[in-house]
Protein backbone atom coordinates (compact mmCIF):
# COMPACT_ATOMS: atom_id res chain seq x y z
CA UNK A 1 0.00 0.00 0.00
CA UNK A 2 1.00 3.29 -0.70
CA UNK A 3 2.29 4.68 2.48
CA UNK A 4 2.72 8.54 1.33
CA UNK A 5 0.59 11.70 0.44
CA UNK A 6 -1.29 11.34 -2.56
CA UNK A 7 -1.41 14.69 -4.24
CA UNK A 8 1.78 16.71 -4.07
CA UNK A 9 2.51 20.21 -5.14
CA UNK A 10 4.60 20.00 -7.84
CA UNK A 11 7.87 22.44 -6.96
CA UNK A 12 6.38 23.62 -3.72
CA UNK A 13 3.68 25.63 -5.18
CA UNK A 14 2.92 24.79 -8.39
CA UNK A 15 1.85 27.96 -10.76
CA UNK A 16 1.21 29.96 -7.33
CA UNK A 17 4.43 30.67 -5.76
CA UNK A 18 8.29 30.92 -7.39
CA UNK A 19 9.49 27.43 -7.44
CA UNK A 20 11.53 25.85 -5.38
CA UNK A 21 12.02 28.44 -2.36
CA UNK A 22 10.66 29.13 0.64
CA UNK A 23 7.74 30.77 -0.17
CA UNK A 24 6.39 27.71 -2.55
CA UNK A 25 6.52 25.56 0.70
CA UNK A 26 4.89 28.29 2.42
CA UNK A 27 2.44 28.90 -0.72
CA UNK A 28 1.53 24.93 -0.61
CA UNK A 29 1.24 24.79 3.09
CA UNK A 30 -1.06 27.63 2.73
CA UNK A 31 -3.18 26.15 0.46
CA UNK A 32 -3.33 22.98 3.11
CA UNK A 33 -0.49 20.55 1.10
CA UNK A 34 1.40 18.70 3.09
CA UNK A 35 3.14 16.88 0.56
CA UNK A 36 5.85 18.73 -1.44
CA UNK A 37 8.31 17.86 -4.37
CA UNK A 38 11.39 20.01 -5.29
CA UNK A 39 14.49 19.46 -7.16
CA UNK A 40 17.82 19.70 -5.33
CA UNK A 41 21.14 20.05 -7.23
CA UNK A 42 24.74 20.65 -5.32
CA UNK A 43 26.74 23.89 -5.32
CA UNK A 44 30.32 24.02 -6.33
CA UNK A 45 31.40 23.59 -3.23
CA UNK A 46 28.45 20.08 -2.74
CA UNK A 47 26.03 22.00 -0.84
CA UNK A 48 22.63 20.85 -1.84
CA UNK A 49 20.46 23.75 -2.51
CA UNK A 50 17.00 24.05 -4.69
CA UNK A 51 16.87 24.41 -7.79
CA UNK A 52 16.05 22.81 -11.30
CA UNK A 53 17.97 24.14 -14.12
CA UNK A 54 21.52 24.32 -13.82
CA UNK A 55 22.12 27.07 -16.00
CA UNK A 56 21.35 30.57 -14.83
CA UNK A 57 18.82 32.54 -16.82
CA UNK A 58 15.22 31.18 -16.57
CA UNK A 59 14.83 31.93 -12.27
CA UNK A 60 17.58 33.69 -11.22
CA UNK A 61 19.47 35.95 -13.28
CA UNK A 62 22.26 36.80 -15.00
CA UNK A 63 25.02 33.89 -16.50
CA UNK A 64 26.62 30.69 -14.99
CA UNK A 65 25.51 27.67 -13.60
CA UNK A 66 24.67 26.28 -10.10
CA UNK A 67 27.87 23.97 -10.28
CA UNK A 68 30.36 26.68 -10.63
CA UNK A 69 28.83 29.08 -7.95
CA UNK A 70 29.34 28.55 -4.14
CA UNK A 71 26.62 28.21 -2.02
CA UNK A 72 27.19 31.76 -0.15
CA UNK A 73 26.85 32.92 -3.04
CA UNK A 74 23.55 31.34 -4.80
CA UNK A 75 21.77 31.48 -1.28
CA UNK A 76 22.52 35.90 -2.17
CA UNK A 77 20.57 35.49 -5.69
CA UNK A 78 17.01 36.58 -5.94
CA UNK A 79 14.69 33.47 -7.10
CA UNK A 80 11.74 34.94 -6.60
CA UNK A 81 11.72 37.92 -9.21
CA UNK A 82 11.11 36.47 -12.25
CA UNK A 83 7.50 35.06 -10.88
CA UNK A 84 6.41 38.25 -9.76
CA UNK A 85 7.40 41.69 -7.81
CA UNK A 86 5.79 40.18 -4.57
CA UNK A 87 8.29 37.84 -4.39
CA UNK A 88 11.30 39.28 -4.85
CA UNK A 89 14.04 39.18 -2.83
CA UNK A 90 13.36 35.52 -2.52
CA UNK A 91 16.82 33.76 -2.36
CA UNK A 92 17.70 30.59 -3.36
CA UNK A 93 17.52 28.05 -0.37
CA UNK A 94 19.35 25.15 0.88
CA UNK A 95 17.86 21.52 0.76
CA UNK A 96 18.97 22.02 4.48
CA UNK A 97 16.99 24.66 5.10
CA UNK A 98 13.90 23.65 3.77
CA UNK A 99 14.06 20.13 5.14
CA UNK A 100 14.13 22.25 8.38
CA UNK A 101 11.14 24.09 7.07
CA UNK A 102 8.99 20.62 6.01
CA UNK A 103 10.12 18.89 9.43
CA UNK A 104 8.50 22.11 11.20
CA UNK A 105 5.47 21.78 9.77
CA UNK A 106 4.69 18.21 9.11
CA UNK A 107 5.30 18.47 5.20
CA UNK A 108 5.84 15.57 3.41
CA UNK A 109 8.82 15.48 0.84
CA UNK A 110 9.63 13.96 -2.50
CA UNK A 111 13.26 15.06 -3.06
CA UNK A 112 13.85 15.22 -6.57
CA UNK A 113 17.77 14.32 -6.96
CA UNK A 114 18.49 17.01 -10.08
CA UNK A 115 22.23 16.86 -10.59
CA UNK A 116 23.84 18.42 -12.73
CA UNK A 117 25.59 16.63 -15.73
CA UNK A 118 28.75 15.05 -14.51
CA UNK A 119 27.79 15.06 -10.72
CA UNK A 120 26.02 12.44 -10.73
CA UNK A 121 27.42 10.12 -8.04
CA UNK A 122 28.34 12.79 -6.56
CA UNK A 123 24.90 14.19 -5.63
CA UNK A 124 23.06 11.11 -5.03
CA UNK A 125 25.79 11.17 -2.16
CA UNK A 126 25.62 14.10 -0.23
CA UNK A 127 22.17 14.44 -0.44
CA UNK A 128 21.31 11.21 0.77
CA UNK A 129 23.57 11.62 3.68
CA UNK A 130 22.56 14.91 4.62
CA UNK A 131 18.96 13.15 4.59
CA UNK A 132 19.96 11.25 6.89
CA UNK A 133 21.26 12.92 9.49
CA UNK A 134 18.23 15.46 9.31
CA UNK A 135 16.23 12.24 9.75
CA UNK A 136 18.07 10.05 12.16
CA UNK A 137 15.35 10.33 14.23
CA UNK A 138 12.56 8.62 11.59
CA UNK A 139 15.64 5.82 10.55
CA UNK A 140 14.87 2.14 11.75
CA UNK A 141 13.61 1.08 14.37
CA UNK A 142 11.22 3.74 14.13
CA UNK A 143 7.69 2.20 13.06
CA UNK A 144 7.28 6.15 12.02
CA UNK A 145 9.70 4.88 9.08
CA UNK A 146 7.63 5.29 5.93
CA UNK A 147 5.24 8.06 6.28
CA UNK A 148 7.79 10.24 7.98
CA UNK A 149 10.76 10.05 5.60
CA UNK A 150 11.42 11.61 2.76
CA UNK A 151 10.75 9.66 -0.83
CA UNK A 152 14.10 9.88 -3.53
CA UNK A 153 13.27 10.10 -6.72
CA UNK A 154 15.67 10.92 -9.92
CA UNK A 155 15.77 10.74 -13.59
CA UNK A 156 19.77 10.08 -12.66
CA UNK A 157 20.07 6.02 -12.17
CA UNK A 158 23.23 6.46 -10.81
CA UNK A 159 22.47 9.49 -8.64
CA UNK A 160 19.75 7.08 -7.52
CA UNK A 161 22.44 3.83 -6.73
CA UNK A 162 25.06 6.12 -5.25
CA UNK A 163 22.05 7.21 -2.70
CA UNK A 164 20.83 3.40 -2.06
CA UNK A 165 24.59 3.08 -1.25
CA UNK A 166 24.68 6.39 1.37
CA UNK A 167 21.28 5.74 3.10
CA UNK A 168 19.90 2.41 1.67
CA UNK A 169 17.08 3.10 4.07
CA UNK A 170 15.91 6.12 2.48
CA UNK A 171 13.36 4.86 -0.05
CA UNK A 172 13.75 5.23 -3.74
CA UNK A 173 11.54 5.77 -6.90
CA UNK A 174 13.08 6.11 -10.56
CA UNK A 175 11.86 8.70 -12.57
CA UNK A 176 11.19 7.58 -16.17
CA UNK A 177 9.71 10.21 -18.81
CA UNK A 178 8.72 7.22 -20.79
CA UNK A 179 8.30 4.00 -19.00
CA UNK A 180 11.03 1.76 -20.92
CA UNK A 181 11.28 -2.27 -21.60
CA UNK A 182 13.82 -2.65 -18.67
CA UNK A 183 11.83 -0.74 -16.07
CA UNK A 184 11.66 -3.87 -14.05
CA UNK A 185 15.11 -4.52 -14.07
CA UNK A 186 16.09 -0.67 -13.12
CA UNK A 187 13.72 -0.48 -10.19
CA UNK A 188 15.31 -4.50 -9.12
CA UNK A 189 18.74 -2.82 -9.37
CA UNK A 190 17.95 0.44 -7.36
CA UNK A 191 15.73 -1.50 -4.78
CA UNK A 192 13.56 1.20 -5.43
CA UNK A 193 9.83 1.15 -3.63
CA UNK A 194 8.26 3.12 -6.74
CA UNK A 195 8.12 4.35 -10.75
CA UNK A 196 7.99 7.65 -11.58
CA UNK A 197 6.69 8.61 -15.21
CA UNK A 198 4.76 11.37 -17.16
CA UNK A 199 1.43 11.03 -16.94
CA UNK A 200 1.54 12.15 -20.62
CA UNK A 201 3.33 8.27 -21.68
CA UNK A 202 1.48 6.14 -19.25
CA UNK A 203 -1.37 3.21 -20.56
CA UNK A 204 -3.60 1.50 -18.23
CA UNK A 205 -1.34 -1.67 -19.59
CA UNK A 206 1.96 -0.06 -18.36
CA UNK A 207 0.37 1.01 -14.86
CA UNK A 208 -1.39 -1.89 -14.34
CA UNK A 209 1.96 -4.00 -15.22
CA UNK A 210 3.58 -1.70 -12.75
CA UNK A 211 1.33 -2.54 -9.81
CA UNK A 212 1.37 -6.28 -10.50
CA UNK A 213 5.04 -6.55 -9.97
CA UNK A 214 4.31 -4.50 -6.40
CA UNK A 215 5.90 -1.14 -6.63
CA UNK A 216 4.03 2.48 -6.06
CA UNK A 217 3.20 4.42 -9.51
CA UNK A 218 3.68 8.30 -8.98
CA UNK A 219 3.00 10.55 -12.50
CA UNK A 220 4.10 13.90 -13.17
CA UNK A 221 2.68 16.76 -13.65
CA UNK A 222 -1.13 16.19 -13.66
CA UNK A 223 -3.16 19.33 -13.88
CA UNK A 224 -6.65 18.67 -14.76
CA UNK A 225 -9.00 17.21 -12.45
CA UNK A 226 -9.79 15.15 -14.85
CA UNK A 227 -7.11 13.13 -15.96
CA UNK A 228 -6.59 13.03 -12.58
CA UNK A 229 -9.21 11.24 -11.65
CA UNK A 230 -8.95 9.37 -14.67
CA UNK A 231 -5.10 7.97 -14.54
CA UNK A 232 -6.05 7.21 -10.19
CA UNK A 233 -8.53 4.75 -12.01
CA UNK A 234 -5.81 2.85 -13.66
CA UNK A 235 -3.93 2.65 -10.54
CA UNK A 236 -1.96 5.33 -9.90
CA UNK A 237 -0.84 5.58 -6.42
CA UNK A 238 -0.04 9.43 -6.11
CA UNK A 239 0.73 12.46 -8.62
CA UNK A 240 2.16 15.90 -8.43
CA UNK A 241 0.27 18.72 -9.87
CA UNK A 242 1.23 22.32 -10.74
CA UNK A 243 -2.49 23.37 -10.03
CA UNK A 244 -2.62 23.47 -6.55
CA UNK A 245 -5.49 26.03 -7.08
CA UNK A 246 -7.50 23.33 -9.28
CA UNK A 247 -6.45 20.49 -7.52
CA UNK A 248 -7.02 20.67 -3.88
CA UNK A 249 -4.55 18.69 -1.38
CA UNK A 250 -7.52 16.46 -0.44
CA UNK A 251 -8.71 15.66 -4.09
CA UNK A 252 -8.16 11.64 -3.53
O1 LIG B 1 9.52 14.71 -9.97
C1 LIG B 1 8.57 14.94 -10.94
C2 LIG B 1 8.91 16.10 -11.83
O2 LIG B 1 9.31 17.18 -11.04
C3 LIG B 1 9.97 15.78 -12.83
O3 LIG B 1 10.19 16.78 -13.75
O4 LIG B 1 11.45 18.66 -14.71
O5 LIG B 1 9.57 19.10 -13.17
O6 LIG B 1 11.68 18.17 -12.30
P1 LIG B 1 10.74 18.24 -13.46
MG1 LIG C 1 11.15 17.89 -10.20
Amino acid sequence: MWPYPKVIAHRGGGTLAPENTLAAMQCGLDRGFHAVEFDVMLSKDGIPVLMHDPEFGRTVAGQGSVPQTLAADLLKMDAGKWFGEAFAGESVPTYEMVALFCQQHGIWMNVEIKPAPGYEKETGNVVAKLTRQLFSAALPPNPMLMQALPLFSSFSFDALMSAKLAAPDIPRGFLMDKITPDWLQQLQELEAVALHTSHKNLTPELAAAVKQAGYGLFCYTVNLPERATEILGWGVDAFCTDRIDLIGANFI
